[in-house]
């Protein structure tokens, strides 16, 4: 049962996110208008049909050959056209009759978070959350270590340094046994690193709010890396973290 207190704490989590998604996320139902998935290879051109709604899929916030060679395009086709795309599809088919549980995406996992009832909406919706999350959590020329700010300095208090924070993300992304996330998350002003499985996150199960995260399910690395998640997990490390956006959920 979503209580008061869940709403309220919903509501505020959205507003956040939604100051820091660049009207992204498909986390609202939308009158109109799904955008355009990455295109450009075979993978792209054979991609399902975008979502028509209520819940639309958001264009990624970078261009589809912008992480190569540490994300190839093929790789993002497959990932946003055929996951991520499959997910908010899902999503809206399984919406139907399920109106009442909320009007966006981590309103939904939310109030689906631990039912087994409505363990396949709860997946679908938590997975649409989760990835727009993650297109924001990536950038061109992202990596390294954050040096000014109260989110850098929140960082040094954290890990230490450049090598401290590595060492601590990648233990989180590499010890998730089988699918899941790694996150860098705040609570009460300090920052932790911890994983999560399948489709969940702190967003909902109140560990902590989400700063930034990566995908460790084989789908967002296979093609790439193939079994070598640690190689990786240390691309995003050296060369994609978006900080920005991580100092953005800071606040
Ligand atoms: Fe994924």
């Amino acid at each position: 049962m979503t209580t008061r207190r869940d709403l309220l704490v919903g509501a505020s989590a959205l507003v956040a996110l939604a100051s820091t998604l660049p009207a992204n996320a498909a986390d609202k139902p939308a009158a109109t208008g799904a955008a355009t998935p990455a295109s450009g290879d075979k993978a792209a051109t054979d991609k399902p049909a975008a979502p028509t709604g209520p819940f639309t899929l958001a264009p990624l916030p970078f261009a589809d050959t912008d992480l190569v060679p540490y994300i190839s395009q093929n790789t993002l086709s497959y990932h946003y056209g055929k996951h991520h795309t499959g997910y908010v599809t899902k999503l809206n088919e399984l919406y139907v009759g399920n109106e009442s549980l909320g009007t966006t995406t981590e309103a939904v996992a939310k109030a689906t978070f631990g039912d087994k009832d409505k363990k396949p909406l709860y997946n679908n919706a938590a997975q649409a959350w989760n990835h727009a999350f993650l297109w924001n959590s990536m950038k061109k020329g992202g990596g390294g270590f954050p040096t000014s700010g109260k989110f850098a300095d929140a960082m040094k208090a954290a890990f230490t340094d450049s090598d401290g924070w590595k060492k601590a993300f990648k233990e989180a992304a590499t010890t998730q046994f089988g699918s899941g996330w790694a996150w860098l998350i705040a609570k009460d002003g300090k920052l932790s690193v911890m994983h999560t499985a399948n489709a969940d996150s702190p967003q909902w199960t109140g560990e902590g709010t989400p700063l930034l995260v990566l995908d460790v399910w084989e789908h967002a690395y296979y093609l790439d890396y193939q079994n070598k998640r640690p190689d990786y997990v240390a691309a995003f490390l050296d060369h994609l973290a978006n900080f920005d956006f991580a100092a953005k959920n800071f606040g």
